[in-house]
Parts: structure tokens; sequence; C-alpha cells
């Protein structure tokens, strides 16, 4: 093959005389009359003939800011940053818009765009004349979409955060955003605070641009990519506003660059290796209950075997690390300050938990990055001998309520294991009746109806709330007491269900359960005052009914059509519903699984 140099005399020649991707449309030998059709097109701007037929790396940037996303919004200014950073390291910068995915406004759940924002991107990337991408990441859904769609193409791929808000304060309280939201539903239904006061509070856990100051889901994802090798070590934790993320965004456009020059794929860094460093670095940080499934979803569509067993076996016994709401006491502000997910790093590395050779977006490993780099902040980034807490991972449950659950253990509070565990030393064992609900509507309706059976020793069960059930499934597990049990003190009660709950959430709850109800689990067949088993220990729910009764159910449930969620509202949730997977598959879409590496197709 002519290398490009021999085509445009003065031009830049890829590093090793490869011919890049983008030649397939702008440097065409085949086919030279589409080629001059593509490129009059990008001239209409003022683009120059010289510039695209150059052999640079064109680089597209995937924008995935705007107004009605928020939270990635102060990406519109960190892009021209990355561009400068791409123009500088001899590269050509593409800006497009993604599918927005904003957490806290999307109806019914941002989970549902995850999937479309996913399959947008994969059609982006594979079709327009790209080399390589910066992925601007940031809410919750945002990041696994994009991490997903370059998992399929399998170009040259790089994230790059919007970081998290300044730090939140109700007077000299911290207050997280997306936490204080829980803390003020509680207040607001047990009467101390009015409506106007109620916004008024919530609203001050977003003080300036970013996303989530807590280590809710988009805390949680943008440090996954880092620990993935998948964004630039001590990237993830820049709160927004500081000049370190200007500066980052213009050295993350300079490294895109260079990785396509030395063809480092996606399938070079998102190998086993990398995934299991992302699994313990989850328990160090204390990281949300989401992570699973995206993270799931992302080896789905690489290729790579990762399952909720890997979760429970290399992250379990891994310790709570990271001082940050909802499992600690800070925000994202001090995080970065202590030293970041390399100080998080080094600490795990040193303890032998890391794959040390796993390789990294910045052409070194694991190890090279990180090793040395130890807090000096150690209320906030605690030594791995002295942590927060022990055995700070998910549980993967399973037994006769479902095949398949998870359950955050570090948010699981003293006052929780005394008034429920057998023995509250230990993780074991506890048995109640239950109170089900169906969907956060009937929830809602019926929580403090006094004719709804719960008292302080109820477990709290949501069903109806699964990717089929509440298309995209909700965040809507973690389910406070009724207001009469609030004003006595009882703030949390045990809570299972087949939907997923907020990364903010302190709630103990087990979640994700699969199959849900709407396909087929046994959620859809209890009723109010079931009894169930919970065993930690052992990893089980069980439903203490005899089998001949279960059968009955289930024949009943049967006859009846199986358990039905809501009417399809829009095409995309009737695409959504047909080809979705459960969450302990990482609710990815069934079919798009065998598309790897289409890139090279
Ligand atoms: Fe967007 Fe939390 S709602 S990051
Ligand atoms: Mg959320």
């Amino acid at each position: 093959e002519k290398t490009l140099a021999t085509l445009h005399d003065g031009s830049v020649l890829p590093r090793g005389g490869r011919k890049l991707r983008s030649a397939r449309w702008f440097n065409s030998d085949s086919n030279p009359g589409m080629t001059a059709l593509y490129i009059e097109r990008y001239l209409n701007y003022g683009m120059t003939r010289e510039e695209l037929m150059s052999g640079k790396p064109v680089i597209g940037i995937a924008q995935s800011g705007s107004d009605i996303a928020p939270c990635n919004r102060h990406h519109l200014e960190l892009a021209k940053r990355v561009r400068e950073g791409i123009r500088s390291a001899g590269g050509i910068a593409f800006e497009f818009p993604t599918h927005p995915i904003q957490e806290s406004s999307r109806r019914p759940t941002a989970c549902l765009d995850r999937n479309l924002a996913y399959l947008g991107l994969v059609e982006i990337l594979h079709a327009y004349p790209l080399d390589g991408v910066v992925l601007l990441t940031g809410c919750d859904k945002t990041t696994p979409a994009a991490l997903m769609a370059a998992a399929t193409v399998n170009i040259p791929a790089i994230c790059l955060n919007v970081g998290p808000m300044l730090n939140g304060y109700v007077k000299n309280d911290l207050a997280g955003s997306g936490m204080v939201v829980w803390k003020g539903r509680e207040m607001y239904a047990a009467g101390e605070i009015n409506r106007e006061e109620f916004i008024d509070y919530v609203s001050r856990g977003a003080p300036s641009v970013g996303h989530c100051n807590t280590m809710g889901t988009a805390s949680t994802m943008n440090a996954l990519a880092e620990a993935l090798g998948m964004a630039l070590p001590g990237s993830a934790a820049i709160p927004a506003p500081y000049r370190e993320r200007t500066q980052c965004a213009y050295e993350t456009g300079e490294r895109i660059v260079e990785m396509v020059h030395a063809d480092r794929k996606p399938s070079d860094i998102m190998t086993r290796a990398a995934f299991e460093n992302v699994i313990v670095t989850n328990t160090a940080i204390g990281g949300s209950t989401n992570a699973p499934i995206h993270i799931n979803a992302m080896a789905k569509h690489i290729g790579v075997d990762l399952s909720l067993n890997d979760w429970d076996e290399l992250g379990f016994h891994i310790p709570l690390l990271l001082n940050m709401q909802p499992a600690g006491e800070f925000l994202g502000e001090e995080y970065y300050r202590a030293g970041g997910l390399p100080s998080i790093m080094a600490e795990l590395l040193e303890a032998g938990k890391l794959r040390p050779d796993a390789l990294t977006c910045n052409g070194r490993t694991v190890e090279e990055n990180v090793r040395g780099q130890l807090s000096w902040n150690r209320r906030i980034i605690r030594a791995y001998a002295d942590p927060l807490m022990a055995d700070a991972g998910f549980l993967h449950l399973q037994g006769s309520l479902f095949n398949s659950a998870i359950m955050k253990t570090c948010v699981i509070s003293p006052t929780f294991r005394k008034k429920f565990l057998e023995n509250p030393a230990d993780l074991n064992a506890f048995e109640s009746a239950v109170v089900v609900f169906d969907g956060p509507e009937d929830y809602h309706d019926r929580l403090d109806d006094p004719a709804t059976p719960i008292d302080d020793t109820s477990i709290l069960v949501m069903r109806g709330a699964g990717p089929l059930g509440y298309p995209g499934a909700a965040e809507v597990v973690n389910m406070h007491p009724p207001a009469r049990l609030l004003r006595q003190g009882i703030t949390s009660l045990p809570c299972i269900g087949d939907g997923r709950q907020s990364g903010t959430s302190g709630s103990p709850s087990i979640l994700n359960a699969s199959p849900e109800a709407a396909a087929g689990g046994n959620l859809a067949i209890l009723r109010d005052g079931d009894r169930l088993r919970v065993d930690l220990n052992q990893r089980r729910v069980d439903i203490l009914i005899d089998a001949a009764e279960l059968e009955r159910r289930r024949a009943d449930l049967q006859a009846r059509g199986g358990y039905s969620g809501p009417e399809n509202q829009t095409p995309w949730q009737e695409i959504f519903r047909r080809q979705t997977d459960q969450l302990n598959e990482g609710m990815v879409l069934r079919s798009a699984v065998k598309y790897q590496r289409v890139a090279q197709r």
C-alpha cells in the first residue's frame, strides 16, 4: 500500500508509514470521485484541502454536553482546549454531538438512554472519517455509553471527564449533590421543613458546573474509566472549575493523537486484567451499585469474560479507603486534593491487589502510573492497612427469590446490623415479612396509607422496576420508611427489588434482582406478609413458603399472562424491551454484542 507521503508531497506521514482510517474518505486511491465529494463538504466552513488531505489523524470529539445535559455542559468550554491539544500534536479535530443523557431529568429514567447513546455513537464512529476519538464523559450513563461504543468500534479512544462540581454546603455542613435529596426528603416527609425550604435545601448540593460531587455513579464511572486505563492518570477527580481540568483537556487532546500514531485501541487496554483492577478499585472508593451493570456491559462489548461472581470474589474482601459520601464524609474537592484516584490505586498496588502490568492510554502500565503516589491526607484516603471498613465490596446473592442480585456492604450502618442481623458482628442472616410495591408510583401512593402493613421489622420490596418493567430500570429500590416510622427515628428498613438504586444512596438494599418480575422472576409472586430469609454469609435470599404454594402461585401468574408493566410510550421503549438483557448481564442489547471491532470491518 502506498504511504501518504507518496500521494501528497510535504504531508505529515503517520508514523510507521501506515495509512490512517480517514484516508478511506479523504485520500482514496480507488475512488477519487468519492474523495472529492467527501472533501468538498468539509471545505464549506473553512477547512482547507491541504489540511484534509494532509494525512494527519482526524480526531472526533464526542460532545455530550448541552443545555439539556447540564452535568456535562462544561464540556462546551473544555472541548476548545481538547481541540488545541489535538491541533498542537498534529491532528485535526471534528467535534460532534452525542445523544444527551441527563440523569436527573430524563423520564422515565436516564438508563433507558445508555443503550440508545451507545447505538448512536457506534454509528458515528463507524461511519465517519475518524481515526480516534475523545469521549467527553461525566453524568452517570454518559461514561458507560461512550466506553461501550469505543469497545464495539475499537478505534483509539480516550475519556475526558467533565469533573465533579465544587463542594456544596448547608451552613457549615457539606451538602453532596444527589445525597442532600435523600436527607431532604426525610426532613420534608417528617414535616421538619416546608416545600420552599426543601427545594432550597436540595439546590445547595449543586454550587457550580460539573457532575455530582459525591461518589455517586458519575464519580464512580469516571474513576473506573481511569482505573480501566481509558482516561489519563489523575484526571477523573479534578473538580470541573479547577484550572487543572482545563489543562487536562489539552493534554487529553494531545494524547489521543499519539494513541492514533501508536495504533493503541480499546482492545489493547480493556483487557481482563484491566477489568479486575476496576472491580478492586470500585470497592476501595465505595463505588456505585450501578458500576457492575455498566462495567459488565463494557466487558461484553469488548469480548472479555466478566460476571457478578468476579465482583464478589475479587471485590468483596477489598477494604474501603476513600472517605467520601455516601459511604464516608467528604466530597469531590477533598478527594482530589488528597491525591485522587492515583493515591487509592497506589495503596492497592502496594498491597498486591492490582494487576500491575495492565496497559493504559498513556502507553504506560498501571504500576508505572501510580506507584508511590500515596496520599498525604489520611483522613480522606486511608492506608490499606488502616481502612475505613474491611470487606467493603459487593455481595452477589442468589436463592429462590432471584438468580442474581447485589448488595453494597460498605453502606450497611451499625444500627442496621444491630437491628436486623442475627449476629451483628458478622454479616449473617435475618428473617422478616415483606411489604410489596408494584413500582415507584404504588410505593408513593401506599407508603403512608395506615392500611399498608409496615412496621419496624418489615422488608420493603420493589418490583416492576427492572429493565423491562420500568423501561431502563428505575433507581427506586432505596425506599424510606413511612412518615410515622421516620418520626420515631426509624430511618431505614431493608429493601429488596428488581430496580436499581441511585449511586448516591446510602441504603443497604438488595437490588438489581434478575430475572425481574416482568421477566418471570419470583418477585412477581410475592405477597404482603410473605416471609423471606436473607443470609448474607451464604449469599442467599429465599422465600419461606412451601414448594406446593410456590407452584400454585407460579401457575396463577402464568394463567394471568405474567407480570405486566406499563404500555410503551415511544418506539425506542419498544425496541429496548424487545432487545435488552437483564441487569446481571449488563442490560446490553443482546444482538449488539456480536458486533465487535467494527472499525476493522
Ligand atoms: Fe448528572 Fe449526578 S445527576 S452527575
Ligand atoms: Mg442516578
